[in-house]
């Protein structure tokens, strides 16, 4: 895996098919940046925002797209499928979000011409934090997956995979990350209330100490080790804490099979597309 950083301008016409919660956090995203992009929403029911936006493919009108980021849940693709396959030229990328729907599959709904490249998204991709996974298979175009990296890397960092099952990995850690650390952030203000803080109290330590704590990660490089030892007294209050986080069961076990869990489950969402 490669963490890239192009430094490509991105090309003029992007058409967005479904702009719901990620499809929105892509917008959301782009929204934050000055990305000089032609963008094309479409989604029977689209937030407003400064782009033009139709309820149907049949609707496109002559829009001939550059990029197309499908963002529809994984059940809609054979019904968005044929309109689509009709706007794609050889020159055309298609990136996908949706999780599960594999290259091969991709490839027979909407035919030979266009690039085809997988990408498993997150929501913080809507304030400019996101990662993305991506993979492209050996017959897309370096004009094409640079072009897709470009688009995304203006709403986050992009990993790029070398396998395509390493998706449903992807899926499992940063897909699904961030309700993990929604659900830790509330894990910490129900200890907080358990101490005797009031709730509201409770919630702004968890939030803001989860908040600053990511915040010390991006400004800081070092390893993780190194940023958890900085907090560590040794024989202290937060090293007392550690020790029960890091038992047996503990922490790194729970965190383990709650991933493989999500693994698993990607895994067989595929399988069964
Ligand atoms: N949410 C996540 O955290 C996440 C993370 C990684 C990947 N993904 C992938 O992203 C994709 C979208 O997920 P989501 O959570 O954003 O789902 P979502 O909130 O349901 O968004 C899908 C959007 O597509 C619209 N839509 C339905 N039919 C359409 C059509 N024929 N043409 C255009 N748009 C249409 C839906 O409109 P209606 O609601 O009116 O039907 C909705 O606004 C999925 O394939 C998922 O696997 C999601």
């Amino acid at each position: 895996m490669t963490v890239l950083r192009s430094q490509l301008a991105t090309p003029g016409r992007l058409l967005l098919v479904g702009a719901g919660r990620m499809g929105g956090a892509l917008l959301a995203g782009l929204r934050l940046t000055n990305i000089a992009m032609d963008i094309l929403v479409v989604d029977p029911q689209p937030a407003a925002g400064p782009e033009r936006a139709v309820a149907r493919l049949a609707d496109v009108g002559d829009f001939r797209p550059d990029l197309v980021v499908l963002a529809v849940k994984p059940g809609l693709i054979e019904a968005v499928a044929p309109d689509l396959r009709a706007r794609l030229g050889d020159e055309t990328a298609v990136i996908s979000f949706m999780a599960g729907v594999r290259v091969a599959r991709l490839r027979a709904l909407l035919g030979e011409g266009p690039a085809l490249i997988r990408v498993m998204p997150n929501l913080p991709l809507a304030v400019g934090m996101g990662v993305c996974g991506l993979f492209a298979p050996a017959d897309a175009a370096d004009s094409a997956v640079d072009h897709a990296i470009d688009l995304l890397e203006h709403c986050g960092e992009v990993v790029r995979l070398r396998r395509e099952d390493d998706l449903d990995s992807v899926t499992a850690i940063s897909g699904s990350g961030p309700a993990y650390v929604f659900r830790f952030a509330e894990a910490l203000t129900a200890a907080a209330v358990n101490l005797g803080l009031p709730p509201d109290v409770a919630e702004r330590l968890a939030r803001q100490t989860m908040i600053g704590a990511g915040a010390q990660m991006a400004a800081d490089r070092s390893s993780l080790a190194r940023l958890c030892e900085q907090v560590t007294s040794p024989g202290g209050t937060t090293a007392q804490a550690l020790e029960i986080l890091g038992a047996p069961g503990g922490l790194d076990d729970l965190v383990t099979r709650a991933a493989k869990a999500a693994a698993g489950r990607a895994q067989a969402l595929g399988d069964a597309a």
